[in-house]
């Protein structure tokens, strides 16, 4: 199977966690669009959806999916989204297509994460993928320098803009082994928007598109 149709076979799958007449929080990246397509096909048994990203509301209007302002929501039963790199504890890079911090606000409201990615996403340890950061920019330099302290190597996303307006380092070079301390220490930096560690709040269920069918990994608490 191409890495599409692993990516489509995941986005399905997540329909079974859908709930009726619910809001279903939406993420964002290539394999949350396969997901808002499948969306599509069930659209009239939800209340609409919260969104992570503007590519994803856009992607969510145009199937006539209404998409509600998280601040008038207050009960999200299910998120659904993509990661760039995940462990089969649930703990996540995520933030490759820039939309880390509206998916993790979204990801804090909802009761329940429902990671999907294809089998190249799932790894022993994070940090191949370079860690996004989310910075205000006239913090970039700084927070780059405490990066570099904490043995990363940060590069600036150049001629990139969040949808919050700000921007990304993406740091490369580390080795995580302890997601949730390297999370709670990148949060601490002033300056600091959001990281792309999602290992406090992490996946409940990670639906995961292998050749042999997909497989579905529940972190024990
Ligand atoms: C967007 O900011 C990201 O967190 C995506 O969820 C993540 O990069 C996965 O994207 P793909 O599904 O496109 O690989």
């Amino acid at each position: 199977m191409t890495q599409d149709e692993l990516k489509q076979a995941v986005a399905r799958e997540a329909i079974k966690y859908v709930v009726d007449d619910a809001w279903i929080g939406v993420g964002s990246g290539t394999t949350a669009s396969f997901f808002i397509d499948e969306l599509a096909k069930m659209k009239h048994r939800i209340k609409g959806a919260v969104s992570s990203s503007e590519k994803s509301t856009a992607r969510l209007k145009g199937y006539g999916i209404e998409v509600e302002e998280l601040n008038n929501v207050d009960n999200v039963p299910v998120y659904v989204d993509g990661a760039d790199e995940v462990t089969k504890w649930g703990a996540m890079i995520k933030g490759g297509g820039g939309a880390l911090t509206r998916e993790k606000i979204v990801a804090a409201v909802a009761r329940k994460f429902v990671c999907i990615v294809d089998a190249s996403k799932l790894v022993p340890v994070l940090g191949k993928f370079p860690l996004p950061v989310e910075v205000i920019p006239m913090a970039r330099s700084y927070v780059a320098r405490e990066l570099v302290r904490l043995g990363g190597q940060p590069a600036w996303r150049m001629g990139f803009t969040t949808d919050n307006g700000n921007l990304i380092l993406d740091v490369s070079g580390l080795a995580i082994e302890d997601p949730g301390k390297l999370e709670t220490t990148i949060n601490g930096i002033a300056g600091v928007v959001t990281v792309g560690l999602f290992a406090h709040r992490g996946a409940d269920v990670t639906l995961v598109g292998t050749d042999r069918g997909v497989e579905t990994l529940t972190p024990i608490a």
